[in-house]
């Protein structure tokens, strides 16, 4: 089958080569001339492990192909993907849509035969919709029918994710729009994978609904280790003496500086936004975003109040990537620890495996070849991602490089009892400091 996909971002990106890995004959499109003469090349412009290897394959095979133009790419496609940004409108929380709909007018210029129009953008419930009214509009005779596909992949495992989904969720009308639905899906019925045909407004609230809920999740745990600093629990043992529940599960409640990342921060903001357009509070969702900004803000409080302040006192931070394996520094919660331990009068000496280049735009720190550097005459370190290169520290060696033995770790990679027989001063999240 041939496919279009609009948008070469980071779900474009990884959809469009996967489909192509599937055996479908795919051409990815965006307007950015110097990313796709990039993509042609091989270039492939974010970090994802394994993504440069779907493409260089599926290119080389002839099946993955790379356009500006989508008059070139639109003939004979049965399929058009619309997977270009919808970032947060200024101001306002809600999605900004106007890239989905520009594509959706350029789409219709080029409808020749019967295509579905698949939106696989986060978009607000109701958009699918709107986007069926433009093409409409703007051409009458056009067959086409639109389906709404949201992605549920998570940046750093993205491939694995679309190899493997736990589901796959399509919101439609009509028998035959279906039927391309199915066929594109198809190699995935080897691995049983279900997928959940519903209206494009369910569809389209699966997505937020599951990621406000994941966010609730994660929000949750949060709250739940403040309460365990102050009564001596253990959050670590909190969550998995819950996750053993198999109603609760034991996944996302692991305690940290709060969610960031692409997708939680957008969508909880845009979900609030549809609700209170539907004059339909969601108190919930409303709580947890509120609660997730305070905590960044209470995390780089944590590290200030370690280190017994930090004004003229050099800060190690490791990790500014909102979480591993990935380059991305959307809503990361180092973009409001950093200014404030700045604000502060620390000078900050930062390590990230992929983040440098992404954090000296957002950031106005130093940043060091690899974690030693970093820890090199400071007066304490921060981890603030799980980078597995952290997880394994010669401890030795740490202490010897800091001027005092103090280490705030915001992702509980250590053991407390470990890191206070090594003589550190050690506080992290939701655990009590030994000894
Ligand atoms: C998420 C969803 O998982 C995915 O389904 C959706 O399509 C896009 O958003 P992603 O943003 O890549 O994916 O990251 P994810 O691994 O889900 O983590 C999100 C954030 O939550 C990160 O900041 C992470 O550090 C944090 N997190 C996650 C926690 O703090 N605790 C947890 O237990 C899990």
């Amino acid at each position: 089958m041939r496919i279009v996909m609009i948008g070469t971002g980071y779900v474009g990106l990884v959809s469009g080569a996967c489909l192509s890995e599937f055996g479908h004959e795919v051409v990815c499109v965006d307007t950015d001339t110097a990313k796709i003469d990039g993509l042609k090349r091989g270039v492939i412009p974010i970090y994802e492990p394994g993504l440069d290897e779907v493409v260089s394959v599926n290119a080389k095979s002839g099946r993955l192909s790379f356009e500006t133009d989508l008059k070139v790419a639109m003939p004979g496609a049965e399929a058009v993907f619309i997977a270009v940004g919808t970032p947060t409108r200024r101001g306002d929380g809600h999605a900004d849509l106007s890239y989905v709909f520009a594509v959706a007018e350029e789409i219709a210029a080029h409808l020749s035969g019967y295509a579905v129009v698949v939106t696989k953008s986060t978009v607000p419930v109701g958009t699918n919709r709107k986007v069926e009214e433009i093409i409409r509009k703007a051409h009458p005779d056009a067959k086409f029918d639109v389906a709404s596909n949201p992605e549920f992949l998570r940046e750093g495992s993205a491939i694995e994710d679309f190899r493997r989904p736990d589901r796959v969720i399509v919101g439609c009308d009509t028998d035959r729009a279906r039927a391309v639905m199915r066929e594109i899906y198809r190699p995935l019925y080897l691995h049983e994978t279900p997928i959940v045909f519903t209206s494009c407004e369910s569809s389209e609230l699966i997505k937020y609904a599951s990621n406000a809920f994941l966010a609730t999740k994660i929000t949750f745990i949060n709250e739940v280790a403040n309460l365990c600093e102050k009564v001596g629990a253990n959050v670590q043992d909190v969550a998995r003496g819950m996750g053993l529940d198999g109603r609760i599960g034991n996944k996302f409640l692991h305690a940290g500086p709060g969610f960031g990342g692409s997708c939680f921060p957008k969508d909880t903001l845009a979900l609030l936004k549809t609700a209170q357009e539907y004059n339909t509070p969601t108190r919930i969702v409303e709580a947890v975003v509120a609660v997730n900004e305070a905590r960044k803000r209470e995390m780089a409080e944590k590290i200030e109040k370690a280190l017994g302040g930090v004004a003229g006192k050099t800060v190690a931070i490791l990790g500014l990537t909102f979480k591993p394996n990935t380059d991305d520094m959307r809503d990361a919660p180092s973009l409001v620890i950093v200014p404030y331990l700045r604000e502060k009068g620390a000078r900050i000496r930062a390590f990230d495996p992929e983040g440098a280049k992404e954090a000296k735009k957002r950031l106005d720190i130093e940043m060091c070849a690899d974690a030693y550097e970093a820890m090199d005459g400071a007066d304490g370190v921060a981890i603030l991602t799980e980078w597995n290169e952290f997880r394994a520290l010669d401890l030795g060696r740490v202490k010897s490089l800091l001027k005092r033995p103090v280490m705030v770790d915001l992702r509980n990679i250590y053991r407390p009892e470990t890191m206070t027989a090594a003589g550190f001063v050690y506080v992290s999240v939701g655990r009590p400091n030994a000894g």
